[in-house]
């Protein structure tokens, strides 16, 4: 080993003087004798160099002793890795953190690479459920290497990031999907698989919409914690802000957090949440709202005459449509009325945000708007139809008189035969 170090030492020095000869090393790039002794190692020593390119670090003109401390300039491994010029090995767990934060919570060096750029990763992350367990000496918990990597750190912007939104649910779920690593904990290993089933894991991996959100949108991206009863309708709120205003002004925000439930997750869940259907709402067995209001109290009386006033909107538009598309079908002109009918499917989906002020005069303010429009539709879809039937009793009127002339004509002509034959 140690004949085998002195040769690589005599060979890199050579590979640098080489370098420094043609003005390729030493001119652009800073002394990295880190990285072509590594470069010349094996196994995991080696990986480090292998990765690097791919590195933010690497690109701003950080070297590896940035991190890990010691003397990049020295070829001499002992000279190189000299504790006494901090280096500071590979470390782990609450030593690594600080390896981060020695840059990223120091505001005045990182304002020289990028003003915008936050300062309160580490502090954030001692917050966190992650950070808290860290600091008991868990090293199971999630550190800045888990979720960024090490090596090949990309920029958050970057779509092979492994924090970029379409990645973070596998970044996560390295760990969380993990039985065997969850089960001292005993937290259910089941949230990235429910999630993958959710509008909005399809909005944002289908659709590519990159607004849909991923575990970090919910769970924060360095105080990861799951929401309480009390900040749900804030989580969901970045977002549905008008759903989480509505639910804000109802009966139910008291009286949900009475209940200590977690509002918008308890109707809808937190990973899994698929489309609402409209049978929701309502006081049949299966609907949402006869889990807690029973028959004769103001909210189930609401309760049904909210879905009865859905329903009515609902089942106006397909008749409206009905109507209009015979109308079309049959050539008529009904395009006015076809696109009125935009404003009245707009007014139902108002109506089933309204759902959430619970309160069914509210709701049936949108309603009665859709059903004026549709009423409307209807009629003129019935008149287009009506028109269509009177002008095929036109034609009829208008074939049967020309037969009627043909046959004339063509028995007035025989007779005009027959008259010249006979004379
Ligand atoms: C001349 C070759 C050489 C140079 C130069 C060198 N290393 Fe190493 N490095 C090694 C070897 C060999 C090992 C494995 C044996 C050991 O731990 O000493 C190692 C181990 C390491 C480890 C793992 C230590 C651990 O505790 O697990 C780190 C981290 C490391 N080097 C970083 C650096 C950094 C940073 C520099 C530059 C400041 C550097 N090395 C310069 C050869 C070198
Ligand atoms: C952004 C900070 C950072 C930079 C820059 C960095 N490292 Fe590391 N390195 C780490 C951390 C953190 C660990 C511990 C990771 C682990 O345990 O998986 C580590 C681990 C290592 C190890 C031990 C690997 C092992 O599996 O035994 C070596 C060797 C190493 N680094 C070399 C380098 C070299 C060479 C460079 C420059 C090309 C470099 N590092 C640049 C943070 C950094
Ligand atoms: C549980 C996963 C996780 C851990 C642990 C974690 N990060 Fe992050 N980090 C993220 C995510 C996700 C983003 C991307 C946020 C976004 O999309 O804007 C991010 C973003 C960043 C950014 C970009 C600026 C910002 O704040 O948005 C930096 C810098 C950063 N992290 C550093 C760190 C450091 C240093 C640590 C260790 C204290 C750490 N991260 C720990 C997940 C994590
Ligand atoms: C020597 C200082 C230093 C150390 C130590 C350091 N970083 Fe950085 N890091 C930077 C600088 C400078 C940038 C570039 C900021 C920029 O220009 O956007 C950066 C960028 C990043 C980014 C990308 C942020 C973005 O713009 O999207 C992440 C993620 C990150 N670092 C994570 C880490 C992690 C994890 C560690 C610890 C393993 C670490 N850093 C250690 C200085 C450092
Ligand atoms: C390296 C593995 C690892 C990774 C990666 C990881 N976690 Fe964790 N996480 C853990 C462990 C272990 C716990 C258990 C700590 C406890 O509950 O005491 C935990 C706890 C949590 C908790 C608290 C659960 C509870 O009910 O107490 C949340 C929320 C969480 N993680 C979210 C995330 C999110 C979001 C990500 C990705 C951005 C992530 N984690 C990435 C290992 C990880
Ligand atoms: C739409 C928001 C949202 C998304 C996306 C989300 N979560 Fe959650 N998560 C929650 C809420 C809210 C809770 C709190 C539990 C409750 O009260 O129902 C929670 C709870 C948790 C818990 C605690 C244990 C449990 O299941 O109750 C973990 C761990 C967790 N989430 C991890 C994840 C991971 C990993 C992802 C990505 C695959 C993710 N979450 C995506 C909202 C979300
Ligand atoms: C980061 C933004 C964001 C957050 C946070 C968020 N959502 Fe969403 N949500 C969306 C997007 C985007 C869609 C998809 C719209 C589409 O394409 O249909 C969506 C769709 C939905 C839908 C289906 C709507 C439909 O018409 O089918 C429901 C229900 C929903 N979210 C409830 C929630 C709940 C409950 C929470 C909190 C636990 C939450 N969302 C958190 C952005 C978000
Ligand atoms: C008491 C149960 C309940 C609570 C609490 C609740 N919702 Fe709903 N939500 C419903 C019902 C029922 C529907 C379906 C209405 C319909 O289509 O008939 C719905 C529909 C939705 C839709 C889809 C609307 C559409 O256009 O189809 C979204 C998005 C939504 N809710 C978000 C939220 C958010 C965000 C919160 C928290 C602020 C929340 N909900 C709280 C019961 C609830
Ligand atoms: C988890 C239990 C729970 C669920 C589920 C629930 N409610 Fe309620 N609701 C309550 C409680 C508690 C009150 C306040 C006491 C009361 O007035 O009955 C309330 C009040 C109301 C009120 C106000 C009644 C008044 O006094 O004027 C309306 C309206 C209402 N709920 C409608 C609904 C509808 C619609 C649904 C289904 C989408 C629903 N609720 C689902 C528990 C629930």
């Amino acid at each position: 080993m140690q004949t085998f170090l002195k040769f690589l030492r005599g060979f890199t020095e050579g590979v640098v003087l080489l370098g420094l000869l043609f003005g390729t090393l030493g001119a652009q790039e800073k002394p990295n004798t880190c990285l072509e002794c590594h470069s010349m190692l094996e196994g995991s020593l080696q990986i480090p160099p292998q990765k690097w390119n791919a590195d933010i670090h690497k690109t701003k003109g950080l070297g590896c002793a940035d991190c890990h401390g010691g003397d990049p300039t020295q070829m001499d491994d002992q000279k190189a890795m000299n504790r006494a010029k901090g280096f500071v090995g590979a470390p782990q767990g609450a030593a690594l953190v600080q390896m981060c934060g020695k840059c990223h919570s120091d505001a005045a060096f990182m304002k020289k690479y990028n003003p915008s750029l936050r300062v309160d990763q580490v502090s954030e992350y001692f917050t966190s459920v992650h950070g808290k367990r860290l600091k008991t000496g868990d090293q199971n918990v999630a550190t800045c290497i888990s979720c960024h990597g090490v090596h090949e750190i990309r920029p958050v912007s970057d779509p092979r990031a492994r924090v970029y939104p379409t990645n973070v649910a596998d970044t996560c779920g390295a760990c969380h999907s993990n039985d065997k690593l969850m089960a001292p904990y005993k937290i259910k290993t089941h949230q990235k698989e429910e999630y993958q089933l959710s509008v909005h894991y399809e909005a944002l991996m289908k659709k590519g919409d990159l607004s849909a959100p991923t575990c970090n949108s919910c769970h924060g991206n360095h105080g990861a914690a799951p929401p309480g009863v009390g900040s749900v309708t804030n989580v969901c709120g970045q977002c549905h802000s008008v759903f989480a205003d509505l639910f804000n002004k109802s009966p139910h925000k008291a009286a949900f957090n009475q209940m200590g439930l977690p509002a918008c997750v308890y109707c809808h869940g937190n990973h899994g949440i698929k489309h609402p259907e409209d049978t929701l709402l309502g006081v049949d067995d299966k609907t949402l709202c006869s889990q807690c209001h029973t028959s004769g109290d103001p909210g189930f009386q609401q309760a049904q005459t909210m879905r009865q006033a859905i329903d009515q909107l609902k089942n106006s538009i397909a008749s409206s449509e009905a109507v209009l598309s015979e109308a079309e079908h049959k050539g008529m002109e009904v395009s006015q009325p076809v696109y009125d009918l935009i404003e009245a499917r707009q007014d139902l989906t108002k109506a089933r945000t309204q759902v959430h002020a619970f309160n069914a005069a509210s709701l049936q303010v949108f309603v009665q708007a859709g059903l004026n429009i549709t009423h409307r539709a209807t009629e003129k879809g019935h008149q287009a139809l009506a028109e269509y039937q009177f002008r095929r009793k036109g034609l009829a009127i208008s074939l049967v008189v020309i037969l009627i002339v043909i046959v004339g004509l063509y028995f007035k002509i025989r007779q005009v035969d027959r008259r010249s034959n006979g004379e």
